[in-house]
């Protein structure tokens, strides 16, 4: 069941409940290393990555009771720092074990991880941080291995270049670390926001996430506690995206609105009226055609690179001529052969994409390559002329909740084949 039947031309309207944030919760999951008690997170979203942390993590010992949104866990009982490479490879988010497995028991050993072809993804800055807190690290061909011989010592550390893994390896490491450590140069996504949350409830002392500089001071240990995960920011963007497309109109629930400001920007830049409440944004075509745009993609609080492919095929099906700019990921165009296949007219230029609108997009067979881009394929398949068959759509249960049923209330017609 691995491919997607859609019937095209529809207009997607209606309301729709946001699920947990993945980019949030799979860091947070892998935390719970960190604490020895129990831990109780809701609003975990159902997911293939998720399903696959939760088997890493009980793969090292844990316990864990999950269902509704709502996991239990209990690290206590973790005795392998080393988790196996058959889970580990499935996911990018693995990598964020390595620090907490490493204060957890002196050591750790990972493979290298998987996730998203979307580039070359390297994981030095990862490896440098916590090198500077006085991890020694071995780089094998297929493996990393950390071992300590002391506490690491908190230091202020500048990370190179803004991203989001590395601010949370550093986060994990720090936070039981001697000391105080200031991050400079920070990530500033909700999700760190989010993951200062989580571990500031089990006593940890951390001020300025969601600022460019985080200070960390160490404690002796953590406790158990209860976190609530935030909403998802980029399945809402792309709902948002399936009302703007398809001319239609959209309410997005359990949402939170400041997450997705610049969204909202281009959104209403495109002619699409957005009205927003504390936990909803309403997106409203009035049955109108959108306007082509330009954009710029960049760490938070810039334009996110997962809404990329989405406002490609916004501009797809646009009037006018835009331009998009890919400035976080090297290889994130792959789905853009698909979108031409479909009849849009798109030339990729070095990093951007140059799309000029056309009236309509014709169904195809189409592949897709990754979790954002294959979200994208699915939606193009929804607004097309014809019967449109999307394969490997693994790919985007990876990242979205109920994301065919969620489309069928607004009014596709959609299945597996
Ligand atoms: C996370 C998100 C992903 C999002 C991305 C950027 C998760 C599970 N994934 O990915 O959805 O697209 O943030 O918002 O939360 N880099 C290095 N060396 C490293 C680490 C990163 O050079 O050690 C580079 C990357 O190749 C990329 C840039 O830094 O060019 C930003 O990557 P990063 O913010 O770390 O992204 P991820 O944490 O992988």
């Amino acid at each position: 069941m691995d491919k997607l039947y859609i019937e095209g031309d529809k207009k997607l309207n209606g309301n729709v409940i946001i699920s947990g944030s993945k980019n949030a919760a799979l860091p947070i999951l892998f935390m719970t290393i960190l604490t020895e008690e129990k831990i109780k997170i809701s609003n975990i979203p159902k997911l293939t990555d998720i399903t696959v942390a939760i088997e890493l993590l009980k793969s090292l010992g844990a316990k864990t009771k999950y269902q509704k949104k709502l996991l239990y866990i209990d690290t206590s009982s973790i005795k392998i720092y080393s988790p196996p490479y058959d889970l580990t490879k499935k996911i990018r988010a693995s990598i964020w074990m390595l620090a907490p497995l490493l204060i957890r028991f002196g050591q750790a050993k990972i493979f290298l991880p998987g996730g998203c072809k979307i580039g070359s993804r390297p994981i030095d800055l990862h490896v440098k941080v916590l090198i500077k807190l006085g991890a020694k690290i071995v780089l094998e061909k297929n493996y990393i291995s950390a071992s300590i011989r002391k506490p690491l010592i908190g230091k202020r550390i500048y990370i190179e270049k803004i991203s989001v893994g590395a601010t949370i390896t550093l986060m994990s490491a720090a936070t039981l670390a001697q000391g105080t450590t200031i991050i400079e140069n920070a990530a500033q996504e909700p999700e760190i926001i989010d993951i200062a949350k989580f571990l500031n409830t089990l006593g940890a002392n951390i001020i300025g996430a969601g600022s460019n500089t985080i200070f960390i001071k160490g404690v002796l240990k953590l406790n158990g506690g209860e976190h609530r995960i935030i909403p998802d920011r980029i399945e809402t963007g792309t709902f948002l995206i399936a009302a703007a497309v398809s001319k239609g109109f959209i309410i997005c629930r359990h949402t939170e609105p400041k997450h997705l400001k610049n969204v909202l920007i281009k959104l209403s830049e495109s002619g699409a009226e957005i009205e927003t409440g504390k936990d909803w944004i309403q997106l409203d075509m009035r049955g109108k055609k959108p306007k082509s745009i330009n954009i710029s993609t960049s760490p938070y609080p810039g334009f996110p690179t997962d809404m990329q492919p989405q406002f490609t095929l916004l501009n797809s099906i646009s009037q006018g001529e835009g331009i998009i700019t890919e400035n976080i990921f090297d290889n994130r165009f792959i789905y853009v052969s698909e979108l031409i296949k479909m009849g849009a007219q798109i030339k990729i230029k070095n990093n951007s994409i140059i799309c000029k609108g056309v009236s309509n997009l014709y169904a195809q067979n189409l592949f897709s390559n990754d979790l954002r881009g294959s979200a994208t394929l699915v939606l193009a398949g929804c607004i097309a002329k014809g019967i449109t068959i999307v394969n490997n759509v693994y790919h985007f249960k990876r990242g979205y909740e109920s994301f065919c049923e969620k489309l069928k209330k607004l009014g596709a017609n959609i299945k597996y084949i």
